[in-house]
């Protein structure tokens, strides 16, 4: 029997139905019916009613009546939507110098000594910062290096993993879809599902996972380039505990000669609100480090970050170019964001509101056995909804009700995992405890309509 479920994988919970569209008002119909026209049918909206916003302020959206919607999903802001400094950095850059890799330029290695410093261990101690422009192309660097490094091709990932659009990155993303192909040279790992399992034993129990598939790669193929994770197994579910799950497996990956690469493309920049990086909760040195989303405020910069003897085959046999990554553009929006991520304390900030959040859910819960599990760390906070406590069955559709729900009283969140099933609150890092009341007052409103019902 397969260990993977198949079936709904890839199907996004809270994602707008076109086939309803009849019953929007005019204006969105309209604007519904030319993106389809437009940018035609692989994207998808959120929520049974789409949103159409026209300014965002702080952990505030609006719409063109000016009503605000609390933002309890957008990662990609950490310091806030429309910061002022990242408005002024990037103002400022464009209107002096818009340059690329290729030219001298003191602030991406003013950038690169902050931010190496802050990974610790070998990368803090020697490491190589190398930019894109997404998460997917940091992905798809670190796989092509790892590749060419280790001189294998096996990846392995986690069972719903996301690690990107990239041809290469999609070929071991299984959360696209069961009509998405993984490569051959693929392998996943169930999720470390806490809820299920006993948390005392699960990493042992998913260290022998990993070496099993290590030991299918070796068997059916050339072996293992690299085990890839995100920490906080977003995609999967939103598993933050334990947190000795990595180290077991960096050890069975480095003794297969594999790369342990850690994805922080969800986890990074002081989400976790215990530590900056969320495998630096997991007490891991890896091989190459992955970030993105909440890298510049919604700029589009990315970067791999590696020790130094992973990227020298590569940079000795061919060579790295990217247009736009690590331009001067976006050099100051990196840069400004980092500088506010750290003076402004918002990884005390997420640690702090997140344990707010995670505190109103559990109280929550004991009103409603619908919520089963309350999941996360810092400003990641998943609350798993199920049929009951007794069976543990996701509930997938009642999760969407209460997802939709809350969008319908201005407050904004989504779901995640296999089932969709899991709410999922990642909000800006500058979320304040206004905001958490906000939220759990909204989410009380809504489980008591719709679980009454
Ligand atoms: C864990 C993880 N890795 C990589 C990516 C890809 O990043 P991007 O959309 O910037 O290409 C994502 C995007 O959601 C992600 O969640």
């Amino acid at each position: 029997m397969s260990t993977f479920a198949a079936g709904s994988r890839g199907k996004m919970n809270n994602a707008f139905n076109p086939q309803t569209a009849d019953s929007l008002d005019a204006r969105t119909r309209d604007l519904v019916e030319r993106r389809q026209r437009l940018l035609g049918p692989a994207y998808r909206l959120f929520y049974a009613r789409p949103l159409e916003v026209v300014r965002g302020e702080g952990t505030l959206l609006f719409d063109r009546d000016g009503c605000d919607y609390l933002d309890a999903y957008n990662n990609v802001v950490p310091i806030g939507h429309s910061h002022p400094a990242v408005a002024e950095a990037i103002a400022r850059q464009a209107s002096t110098l818009v340059t690329n890799t290729r030219y001298l330029h003191g602030a991406i290695l003013e950038y690169a000594e902050d931010l190496l410093a802050s990974f610790g261990g070998r990368i803090a101690h020697a490491g190589n910062l190398m930019f894109t422009c997404t998460g997917s192309e940091a992905n798809d660097l670190a796989t092509r290096i790892a590749k060419h490094h280790t001189g294998r091709d096996g990846i392995i990932v986690t069972s719903e993993a996301y690690h990107g659009n990239s041809d290469l990155t999609a070929s071991y993303s299984p959360s696209l879809g069961d009509h998405s192909p993984l490569g051959a040279w693929v392998r996943r790992v169930p999720a470390p599902d806490s809820y299920r399992m006993s948390p005392q034993g699960l990493s042992a129990w998913w260290a022998e996972r990993v070496a099993e598939q290590i030991a299918d790669l070796e068997r059916h193929g050339n072996g293992l380039a690299a085990f890839i994770a995100d920490s906080l197994f977003a995609s999967d579910g939103i598993y933050a505990h334990p947190t000795d799950l990595l180290g077991s497996v960096a050890e069975v990956v480095h003794r297969a000669g594999g790369l342990f690469i850690a994805d922080e493309v969800q986890s990074g920049f002081a989400r976790s609100g215990e530590r900056f990086w969320g495998f630096q909760r997991h007490g891991v040195d890896p091989d190459i480090v992955t970030m993105g989303k909440p890298m510049g405020n919604g700029f589009p910069v990315a970067a791999a970050a590696m020790v130094p003897e992973v990227v020298a085959r590569f940079g000795r046999d061919t060579r790295y170019f990217n247009t736009f990554g690590g331009n001067t553009l976006a050099l100051a929006a990196a840069e400004a964001t980092l500088r506010i991520i750290c003076d402004s304390d918002l990884l005390g900030n997420a640690d702090r509101v997140g344990a707010t959040i995670r505190d109103g859910l559990t109280a929550l819960a004991d009103r409603y056995e619908i919520i089963g599990d309350i999941r996360g760390a810092g400003l990641y906070v998943g609350a798993e909804i199920v049929t009951d406590r007794a069976s543990r069955t996701p509930d997938s559709r009642t999760a969407a009700a209460l997802v939709n729900g809350l969008r319908e009283r201005r407050v904004l969140i989504s779901a995640t995992g296999f089932s969709g099933n899991t709410l999922k609150i990642r909000p800006p890092l500058v979320f304040s405890g206004l905001d958490a009341a906000r939220l759990l007052d909204a989410l009380e409103n809504t489980l008591a309509e719709t679980v009454n019902q």
